[in-house]
């Protein structure tokens, strides 16, 4: 045996190689002899690791976007509707109704809250909000709340609260001054007291008997606890902090279906997310709720400054979603009808990018708060559009790309096609998205090894391993899709990770998606992370996230072997971090076995202790051993990262043994 095919593999792995045939598999006691090199291959893209965004699951309102309260500004409803009166109920008799028939509190919000005082009424009478199925109420934060009133006969008091569900009032604030003009009131509420729980409204109330046979509209409610970085009209702060603490390197949005609409007009209209919140009308969304886009286009460019992340920015390239299931029925804009959105971009770009003193949309930008333009680098023409391939490759994506390239040179286009579609211009990056099993995902980790190398890249736009049925990734609960991210899910999406960062000469970027989940609203599982109003839980798919992201090299160093599908179950990557001198070696095991590997390096270790973080199922607990595992809002923390130090003893050599279903990433300081 060649020393190269010693170092290569131990003498049981070869034997169960020859038992196998033609696919290998490790399987305990085999061991992994793996040698890592001072090869550098490549240079690893800090666009490699992060999120595709749009508001589905109730992932902006009622999910990052911290405004409290639902249906804050009636957006997207049909007045006079009981459906109009979502997540508001009448406290003590109180008539209440939608209506536009007054005139709204800006034409962008037509509708507006009609509250009518009986004639007899005793003691308070009002109305509340049920806020995204309850309320946090917490002590020490301060709340900022506002309304715009008014009213024709009635000027005052009004009295708003946070409440609990049983009566338990924790903060007030009196409101007065009400007259015939829209007026818009603010105060703050400060509770002493936590509540025990989310099952708390925003109350409002006046004294009945005073106000009896009244009326009093009501318009553009808010109220928003603490942000993210303390941002006016920002972000909910765990969720915020759990998405910054993955690092992520690219920020994909708006997205998704959500950007498409159910029609031209429905579609995401950036102009219509952008200045102060009364101006935005906010849009029923492709995933059947109301947007307020109160997270609009300069709440998403901030928030990716933020991050420290790329923003890809998708632009609306012409299609509809009428009905998903019937691509015939999407309604695809003409080629002679397309100029418009064509400009339309245009002007979204330019607001985005312009100096605020040579033009009219960087002037505008500069009115709302951001004088210095925007980086951006990244435009995704359309989402998905393999499903419309005739026009998109016969006009629309010539028609874009040609127009907006001409215009801003310095643009990079990322088409959404079939890799294998001819596009005029050819398309030099594309994104095409992976909902696949579990054993997708493992085979995957070998796809972009015969990727191309012509100048074209790769981005995952959109992945996750969504079920254990490989014939239908995307059924049902029933049918083996997850609920939640498990951990056999994360442990082949790691797999796969693997093979990205391993071939990231071509695949520059990647994005898990969908990110968020309202555990009591929702369409589509699995999902990064889960929340309700008052809890979060990361799922396993979030911890690999974080732990890929987090240990990032600069470069890639080569293996001997390198992972390849004879080598599974256990898929690897090495790399090393110039900046920190820092080699890491990230690891999935989607076996059922723990798997030893003798590691062997062509450096000296410069510290004698590595590191290593590893998320398995926890030995010495009741759930040891179970792979189709998750955390869950109940049990949140069944399967979590665990760090350890290790002492090694020879500074070329160390044997590490990986868990049965687990993902590690050891880290060596090593001066190279
Ligand atoms: O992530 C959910 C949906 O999946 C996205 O909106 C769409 O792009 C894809 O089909």
């Amino acid at each position: 045996m060649s020393r190269r095919a010693a170092v290569v593999l131990g003498a049981a792995v070869l034997a169960s190689w020859g038992l196998l045939g033609t696919q290998a598999v490790l399987t305990a006691p085999d061991v992994l002899n793996l040698r890592i090199t001072t090869n550098m291959t490549g240079v690893i893209p800090s666009t490699l690791y992060g999120y595709m965004w749009e508001d589905i699951n109730h992932s902006g309102d009622g999910g990052l976007y911290a405004e409290l309260l639902q249906n804050r500004a009636f957006q997207g409803v049909l007045p006079g509707t009981q459906n109009a009166l979502n997540a508001w109920q009448p406290y003590n008799g109180a008539r209440l109704s939608v209506t536009n028939k007054v005139e709204g509190v800006t034409s962008a919000l037509p509708n507006s809250l009609q509250f009518t005082i009986p004639k007899i009424v005793f003691g308070p009478i009002g109305f509340e909000n049920t806020g995204y199925w309850g309320i946090k109420v917490q002590a020490g934060w301060t709340y900022n709340a506002s309304f715009y009133a008014k009213s024709d006969t009635f000027t005052g008091p009004i009295t708003a609260s946070l409440k609990s569900t049983t009566g338990t009032t924790y903060a007030t604030a009196t409101i007065k001054d009400i007259s015939s003009d829209w007026k818009q009131f603010t105060f703050t509420f400060e509770p002493n007291t936590s509540a025990p729980d989310t099952n708390n409204v925003f109350h409002v109330e006046v004294n009945g008997p005073e106000a009896a046979g009244q009326t009093i509209h009501f318009g553009m409610f808010s109220l928003f606890p603490p942000t993210y970085l303390g941002r006016p009209n920002g972000m909910r702060v765990d969720l915020a902090e759990a998405l910054a603490g993955t690092n992520p390197g690219v920020w994909r949005f708006p997205g998704g279906n959500n950007l498409e609409g159910a029609s031209w007009a429905m579609r995401w209209k950036w102009n219509e997310t952008i200045g102060p919140i009364e101006n935005r009308p906010g849009r029923v969304g492709d995933w059947g709720y109301p947007n307020t886009d109160g997270l609009g286009l300069m709440e998403y460019l901030n928030w990716a400054e933020d991050l420290g992340a790329e923003p890809i920015l998708g632009i609306w390239s012409g299609i509809s979603i009428q009905n998903y299931s019937d691509y015939s029925s999407w309604p695809i804009v003409p080629e002679a009808d397309l100029q418009p959105y064509i400009d339309d971009a245009i002007n979204e770009i330019e607001f985005i990018t312009a100096p605020a003193n040579s033009s009219e949309w960087g002037a505008l930008r500069a009115k709302y708060g951001r004088e210095e333009p925007y980086q951006l680098k990244y435009i995704e023409v359309g989402n998905e559009d393999q499903f419309q391939p005739e026009s998109y490759a016969g006009y629309r994506w010539n028609a874009f790309v040609t127009a907006i390239g001409e215009r801003f040179p310095d643009l990079e286009f990322i088409a959404t096609t079939y890799p294998s579609t001819a596009l005029n211009p050819p398309y030099m990056k594309i994104d095409y998205h992976q909902y696949e099993s579990i054993s997708w995902f493992e085979n995957a980790a070998f796809m972009f090894d015969n990727y191309p190398r012509n100048g074209t890249q790769y981005f995952v736009g959109e992945y996750a391993a969504t079920s254990t049925n490989d014939s239908v990734p995307l059924g049902t609960i029933a049918s083996g899709r997850f609920l939640y991210p498990t951990l056999a899910g994360a442990a082949s999406e790691a797999a796969f990770m693997t093979g990205m960062e391993r071939n990231s000469d071509v695949v520059f970027a990647s994005a898990y998606a969908p990110s968020l989940q309202h555990i009591r609203n929702y369409q589509w599982t699995p999902d990064i992370m889960t929340y309700d109003a008052g809890r979060l839980v990361l799922s396993t798919s979030y911890y690999v996230q974080q732990m890929f992201s987090l240990n990032r090299g600069t470069h890639l160093l080569a293996t001997s072997p390198a992972s390849t599908n004879d080598s599974a179950p256990l898929y690897w990557v090495a790399s090393h971090n110039n900046e920190t001198n820092t080699v890491f070696l990230k690891v999935a095991n989607t076996g059922p076995d723990d798997l030893t590997a003798y590691l062997s390096f062509d450096f000296n270790v410069s510290s004698l202790f590595g590191t290593a973080v590893s998320l398995s199922t926890p030995t010495l607990s009741p759930i040891t051993g179970m792979f189709n595992i998750s955390n869950t809002l109940d049990e949140p923390e069944n399967i979590i990262p665990v760090s350890s130090a290790f002492a090694i003893p020879y500074p070329d050599r160390y044997n590490y043994t990986f868990p049965a279903t687990s993902v590690t990433v050891i880290a060596l300081e090593a001066n190279m």
